[in-house]
């Protein structure tokens, strides 16, 4: 509950992604007063840093965050206050002494696992044999959750001899933004799409994250994961759940995670035939991002120069239900493509006869939904053009969700970091999806590697490989861009 107290140990806490997105969330969340009164974040790292030299750190580190308009110093400085560090190499220790040491009697612990996967099953071994998890405990997984499902079960396994599955948050930030949670009340609380929101009255949708930046820093981890394993597997695919299930019986965290599970589980198995035709991988070369050049990827620091990674992937895939039979999903998602933008895109079939001349090929009803940096649903309809003939033309009805809600729009991480302090599951990844959505990605990843599958280079700042408007010109659609 709220008034109790609660220690945040954050395992890799002097890492990339607690400087990025976990402490500025956390604060977000303490000027929020959204954090129980006795919080108390317990940083866990390699490097021998006392409390002060970390704090020193947080302040270096966090330099983007800190100059955004929302912030108050003030505030800052008082939530660095309360950060703690423990130095811990948690390969060596036999028991965390140190933890055991920082962590206060009797209180509810989260432990934020933003390591390496690799270091989850020993990270939960002595946990337990330091006796720090109770069963009002929680662990909050970051992925990669696995790189197959070998390794996606194995870290299940490892997780789950000491956790049970109500504690066990794994964390896909895509289903903290506010733009996706949206989705599900765009669906379910209107009663005016769900009749139409079916095979043949829906003919086609495609899902694009299009992400401007490259690899950056990453090429570490990112060279050995590609864009199938960092995107696909876990946003790309959560969004198609969300866009394709069955309304759930009610907003219970399993409710909903049992009709997504259903999705991930008719996703159809793609033969060797099946990729080669109707899948694309990418990768970067040099070009140009508005103004400015870059570098292709091969040219990235730590990307050996002759590395076969994806760092774009298109593919067409099917559901095998009676909802969306022979209805194609286009999946779309790529670094250094010419901007960052988000969106779904679900078209709907054309009006049984064509009463009206001159309708230009695509112009058809189409539902188009910007998650990011966009908020906005619009939805695309005929209209007459003003003049004596019937000549008519798609025009967008237009919700931009900016100016429906002005107010501020807390941050994926600050949500789900709330929510596993609440102990709200909702937004996170059953074991099960996790382990469908392993099952139909990996024969994919393999079929690659056997194939020999041909990387389609593409210029930085491009929309991508011209065999991904290929995929869908086949089909007689197009990427909406
Ligand atoms: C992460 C990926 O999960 O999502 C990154 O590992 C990617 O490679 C990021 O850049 C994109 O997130 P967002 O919120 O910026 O769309």
């Amino acid at each position: 509950s709220q008034e109790s107290s609660l220690d945040l140990i954050i395992f890799g806490g002097a890492g990339d992604l607690a400087m990025r997105k976990l402490l500025p969330a956390l604060y977000m969340a303490h000027l929020h007063r959204n954090l129980p009164a006795f919080t108390k974040v317990i940083a866990v790292g390699r490097h021998d840093f006392s409390d002060d030299d970390y704090i020193n750190f947080v302040r270096r580190n966090t330099p983007a965050f800190v100059s955004e308009v929302n912030f108050d110093p003030l505030v800052w400085e008082e939530f660095l206050q309360t950060l703690s560090y423990v130095h811990l190499d948690v390969v060596e220790e036999g028991r965390f002494k140190a933890l055991e040491e920082a962590s206060r009697d009797k209180v509810e612990r989260v432990f934020y696992l933003a390591t390496a996967p690799s270091l989850f099953t020993t990270i939960c071994e002595k946990l337990a044999a330091s006796g720090l998890i109770n069963s009002d405990s929680r662990v909050v997984l970051e992925k990669p959750l696995g790189r197959d499902l070998a390794s996606a079960i194995a870290i299940n396994d490892a997780v789950g001899a000491h956790f049970r599955e109500d504690q066990i948050y794994r964390i896909d930030h895509y289903l903290g933004k506010e733009t996706v949670q949206n989705l599900m009340v765009l669906r379910f609380g209107n009663s005016i799409l769900e009749p139409l929101w079916r095979a043949p009255n829906i003919t086609s949708v495609q899902i694009t994250v299009a992400e401007d930046v490259g690899v950056g820093s990453r090429a570490g981890f990112y060279d050995g994961a590609g864009a199938m394993r960092d995107m696909v597997q876990n946003h790309l695919l959560q969004l198609l759940c969300i866009i394709a299930m069955e309304p759930p019986i009610s907003l219970t965290p399993d409710a909903i995670r049992d009709e997504k599970l259903k999705v991930l589980r008719s996703l159809r198995r793609m033969s060797t035939e099946d990729i080669a035709r109707d899948t694309v991988r990418g990768q970067y070369v040099q070009g140009a991002i508005g103004a400015e050049d870059v570098i292709g990827y091969l040219e990235e620091d730590g990307v050996p120069a002759n590395s076969k990674t994806e760092t774009f992937v298109a593919l067409r895939a099917y559901i095998d239900t009676w909802r969306w039979a022979k209805v194609p999903f286009f999946l779309r998602t790529g670094k250094r493509m010419s901007r960052r933008s988000s969106r779904i895109v679900v078209e709907f079939a054309n009006p049984p006869y064509n009463l009206f001349p001159g309708v230009a090929e695509g112009q058809t009803n189409r539902l188009i939904i910007e998650l990011q940096p966009e908020e906005a649903i619009r939805l695309q309809i005929m209209a007459k053009e003003p003049g004596s003939g019937m000549q008519t033309r798609a025009v967008n009805l237009n919700l931009d969700l900016h100016s429906a809600f002005p107010q501020r729009r807390a941050e994926a991480y600050e949500r789900l970091l709330i929510d596993v302090v609440r102990g709200r599951l909702t937004h996170f990844m059953r074991r099960d999806e996790l382990e469908a959505a392993w099952e139909w990605i990996e024969p994919i990843i393999n079929g690659w590697t056997d194939l020999c599958d041909d990387l389609h280079p593409y210029p930085a700042g491009s929309s991508g490989p011209s065999a991904s408007a290929e995929l869908m010109a086949r089909d007689g659609f197009k990427w909406a861009d």
